[in-house]
């Protein structure tokens, strides 16, 4: 049976009737874009403002399960980053996951600006649009010959061999092409190039990013992608000069499709008093930001789990991540199971399983619901009731918002993803090492 699940605290019809009073104006125009320089609207990548939202032929609240129910690919993708000894991982970086990302921000490339909306991405440094002319691709694309600011990059450039892993043919000045494969059986080719790049009201000259020509054996997601990592050569250290590797997100809430979050980038107008933790750096895997969570505890109780579960280690990659394209968080199995079995504990009411989730329970007992804190170095985050529980649209059932790591894998890494992040302002400042989440209400 398949049911429909919604997000706790508020109904969808609810939220739409809000919505539509609070919000008489169009949410998806330039005018309800934020208004700083620096600053982008965030939207869910198939809500009400992205190219990328389907003909709403099921509820929002089965988009998103829909969505989640993709975790276990990418989760087992971040796991074979991480299992894997790196070694250049710039644009081309070899495996990559048919599901990058849940987020998409509008920007312009090229003079005059085209419009495009890419995915953004923490964990990847790839940057990389769908060009006119392309063999399989879908029809959003970027068209190169209308910018007069377009030039693609040769073979003999510095940033090729970067980005290829490897040196071309011929150090000559032919365009510096190459492939990357992604999901096992899928490729794509592409140029590497350079154009502007127009962030809000900031422009980025000479952005460097993959141009796509071709894919073969299926089909590339239609968005761009714009990885957030801090890789060799990713926006963050593209734009240092402007943004100091300085940047945060409030991703909208779970509970409208037409929610809108931002991303704000550079110190400036970042929130000044924010609890923080510090960024480990995994010099395997520079793009991964790894945190420090040293327990969890679920209502007064801290779970018992043996601390190398959670433990920091740059060799096997273990660890924690924050993540903007993993729907519900993953622990490794057995912190789960901890986890799991003290909120069943705590909530004391029968038990049933629903999708990916396995504790849920009557709506009836959500009362008794304990709260889940996750402790970090230096900062702990009791996470607020919608970032804990989603429940049925039938009403009747609500379940824990989080699973284990999938059993495939021999896994290793906990993630910290995207609904366990909603409404929270979560600042990466690389310069300072440090990770910081504030309470925000940002839609
Ligand atoms: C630009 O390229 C597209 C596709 O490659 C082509 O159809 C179009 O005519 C070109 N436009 C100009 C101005 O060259
Ligand atoms: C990319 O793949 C195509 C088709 O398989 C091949 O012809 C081309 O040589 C490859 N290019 C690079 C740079 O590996
Ligand atoms: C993480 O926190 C634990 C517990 O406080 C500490 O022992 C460990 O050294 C920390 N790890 C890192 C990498 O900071």
């Amino acid at each position: 049976m398949v049911m429909a699940l919604s997000t706790l605290s508020s109904s969808f019809l609810l939220s739409l009737l809000l919505f539509s009073a609070t919000h008489a104006f169009d949410p998806c125009s330039s005018s309800s874009s934020p208004s700083a320089d620096s600053e982008l609207s965030v939207f869910h990548i198939y809500g009400k403002c992205s190219p990328f939202s389907t003909p709403k032929r099921e509820s929002w609240v089965d988009t998103v399960i829909n969505m989640a129910t993709k975790d276990p690919e990418r989760v087992t993708y971040l796991s074979s980053l991480v299992s894997r000894k790196a070694t250049s991982v710039p644009i081309a970086s070899g495996q990559q996951a048919m599901n990058i990302g849940n987020y998409v921000v509008r920007v312009k490339i090229g003079t005059p600006g085209q419009v495009m909306f890419m995915v953004i991405d923490t964990s990847n440094d790839a940057a990389w649009v769908p060009c006119s002319g392309c063999s399989g691709c879908s029809n959003t694309v970027f068209t190169p010959n209308t910018s007069s600011t377009f030039g693609s990059m040769d073979c003999k450039m510095p940033e090729c061999a970067q980005v290829r892993g490897m040196s071309c043919p011929t150090a000559d000045s032919s365009p510096c092409l190459f492939n990357q494969t992604y999901g096992g059986d899928s490729s794509f080719s592409a140029t590497l190039s350079q154009d502007s790049l127009s962030l809000a009201t900031d422009v980025v000259p000479n952005f460097a990013f993959g141009c796509i020509n071709a894919v073969s054996g299926g089909s590339v997601p239609p968005q761009g992608l714009l990885g957030l990592g801090r890789g060799s050569m990713s926006l963050l250290s593209q734009t240092q000069s402007l943004y100091s590797g300085v940047f945060s997100y409030c991703f909208p809430s779970f509970k409208s499709y037409y929610f809108s979050g931002s991303l704000k980038l550079g110190p400036v107008g970042q929130p000044k008093s924010i609890r923080t933790t510090p960024l480990l750096r995994n010099p395997h895997r520079p793009s991964l930001y790894y945190v420090n969570l040293t327990g969890i505890s679920v209502g007064k109780v801290l779970v018992p789990v043996a601390p190398e579960l959670l433990a920091f280690d740059p060799n096997t990659g273990a660890g924690t991540i924050i993540d903007s394209g993993t729907v519900i968080t993953r622990f490794v199995q057995p912190v789960y199971t901890a986890i799991r079995d003290e909120f069943r504990k705590q909530i004391n009411a029968p038990i049933s399983s629903l999708g990916a989730f396995d504790t849920c329970f009557k709506t009836t007992y959500e009362a008794e619901k304990p709260a889940v804190t996750l402790h970090f170095t230096g900062m702990d985050l009791t996470l607020p009731t919608e970032n804990t529980l989603i429940h049925s649209s039938a009403g009747s059932l609500t379940c824990l918002a989080m699973a284990a790591a999938p059993n495939n894998v021999n896994t290793v890494l906990n993630v910290i993803a995207n609904l366990q992040q909603q409404n929270l302002r979560v600042l990466f400042d690389v310069p300072n090492s440090r990770l910081g989440i504030a309470r925000e209400l940002c839609n």
